[in-house]
């Protein structure tokens, strides 16, 4: 099979993986006649047009304007507080496996602090534990972190190499939303973890996760199609995928966004 057909076979099947129209190739032209790429779906492939050699349309290669820079002060490494003094993942872990900061603290029955690569160029950031990530003390291993570790897959980023973590800790009774003082509580190991990992991106997946590491009230819909930026490292918002997992129309904008995050990697 020649390399355009494989891009082409292979973009398919992630258009189909995330609810996507298996047919339409969005923002390029239709497939060629003779089964070779469309010329967008693999971001390389000239277009069929003749004349000059075009690349893909300025749509397919700009990047999303620049957004909010967000950039919190650190810690006081001067004070007692062991959080901004943590050198390693194990050890921001050991200070939220003993935490009582918040009340999410008596529901409990396990932290869930993150987990994945030291060295990740990618981290995911959801809102925080469900009844499964509570059960094991894994972030999104329940039917959210399923739609999540097909997305990790199609842009090639297996969950082993990225580093994927919520907002708390601890899970929210029924669910609930965290709420705001539970946040300001517990936003620190979250921190810390990002100033351990040193991403290259940050993709924030659904509103708790955008409007905390931007500091904004604003809506995830205004916040989707920027390139953020938190404490410098480029941040991408997506829709959750536990929204996706109840509004399937989602798929295709959170594919997009995930396709913009794998860029700005590199
Ligand atoms: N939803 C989240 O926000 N985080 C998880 O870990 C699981 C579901
Ligand atoms: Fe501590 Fe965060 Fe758990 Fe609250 S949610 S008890 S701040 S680890």
């Amino acid at each position: 099979m020649s390399d355009g057909r494989a891009l082409a076979r292979e973009f398919l099947e992630q258009q189909r993986l995330l609810g996507g129209d298996a047919v339409i190739l969005p923002d390029g032209p239709p497939p060629r006649a003779d089964g070779r790429s469309g010329g967008q779906a693999d971001g390389n492939t000239p277009s069929r047009s003749a004349g000059p050699v075009v690349r893909p349309s300025a749509a397919a290669t700009d990047l999303p304007r620049p957004g909010i820079s967000y950039d919190p002060p650190g810690g006081d490494l001067f004070s007692n507080d062991p959080v901004p003094q943590a050198v390693s993942l194990e050890a921001i872990a050991q200070l939220v496996a003993g935490c009582t900061k918040c009340r999410l603290c008596e529901g409990r029955r396990h932290t869930v602090p993150g987990e994945g690569a030291a060295a990740a160029r990618l981290v995911v950031v959801g809102e925080g534990p469900g009844r499964v990530e509570d059960e094991t003390g894994r972030p999104f291993v329940g039917p959210a972190g399923e739609l999540l570790t097909k997305i990790l897959g199609a842009i090639e980023l297996p969950r082993e190499r990225v580093f994927i973590c919520n907002v708390v800790k601890c899970r929210p009774p029924e669910n609930r939303l965290p709420q705001f003082d539970e946040i300001a509580a517990c936003v620190p190991y979250l921190f810390r973890q990002i100033d351990i990992v040193k991403p290259s991106v940050i993709l924030a997946m659904g509103g708790t996760a955008a409007q905390t590491l931007l500091n904004t009230k604003q809506s995830l819909g205004a916040l989707r199609n920027f390139v953020h930026r938190f404490r410098g490292i480029p941040l991408i918002v997506t829709y959750h995928p536990a929204a996706l997992l109840r509004n399937p129309n989602w798929k295709k904008p959170t594919w997009d966004d995930v396709r913009i995050a794998r860029r700005l990697i590199g």
